[in-house]
């Protein structure tokens, strides 16, 4: 992949992106994801920038009623392809939405909200205020990114340009220490095969709950 600035990551070229890739291997869950959900009861969830949806499945499948959003209209397509086989019953509780996180309101709060290596044009903290602020009193805010430490992160080849990598702080700063109760702020390392060879790359992992009694702002 070529160097890119901020600006690069528009919807046009995520839109592109999705073009270009059509066709090749579905995505898996997050092992983030995975580990850090598994624990929860199910109730609703926002998936946000849910590319092909293989993390939106499989929240479906655990039992959450989902709402899977992105910018790119060809991703959510392929969601939808993916999700469809054999699979109804679980992708009966998604709802695919071609929406831009940037401006969106959603219309209600959730019990899970879910962005995981999500970059969109706006500052991290806003964006992530704007992800608290679709949590419910009581639910939990799950952001995954890629780690921005120098030499965190292995994947030489295609590493991901600093405008895609956060810091756990980052995510940290923009929730309210009266609102919220920060369970996991860290960063982690996973294998990801790469051709014939597996690097080891760092996520930022931070989750937290909203605090029951707060007033939705
Ligand atoms: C690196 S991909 C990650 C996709 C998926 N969450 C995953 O972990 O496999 C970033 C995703 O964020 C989406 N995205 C970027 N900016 C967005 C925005 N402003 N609103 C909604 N989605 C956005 C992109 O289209 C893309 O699907």
């Amino acid at each position: 992949m070529a160097s890119h600035s901020h600006h690069d990551f528009d919807a046009q070229w995520w839109e592109r992106h999705y073009q270009d890739a059509a066709g090749g291997p579905a995505s898996q869950p997050s092992a983030q994801l995975m580990a850090e959900v598994a624990g929860l009861a199910p109730g609703t969830a926002l998936e946000a920038g849910c590319g092909t949806g293989a993390d939106a499945v499989w929240l479906a499948r655990h039992g959450w009623d989902v709402t899977a959003v992105d910018v790119s209209p060809t991703a959510v397509r392929l969601a939808r392809t993916l999700a469809a086989p054999g699979q109804s019953e679980a992708t009966g509780r998604i709802s695919w939405l071609v929406a831009d996180l940037t401006v969106w309101h959603p219309r209600q709060q959730y019990d899970l909200v879910v962005s995981q290596y999500v970059h969109p044009d706006l500052p991290f903290g806003d964006f992530v205020a704007r992800l608290a602020d679709a949590v419910a009193p009581g639910g939990t805010l799950l952001v995954v990114g890629h780690d921005d430490r120098p030499g965190a992160d292995r994947h030489a080849a295609d590493r991901p340009p600093p405008a895609a990598s956060i810091g756990p702080d980052a995510v940290v700063r923009a929730l309210d220490p009266e609102q919220w109760d920060v369970t996991v702020a860290e960063a982690r390392t996973r294998p990801v095969n790469h051709g014939p060879t597996q690097l080891t790359i760092a996520d930022v992992v931070v989750k937290a709950r909203r605090t029951p009694a707060a007033e939705a702002r």
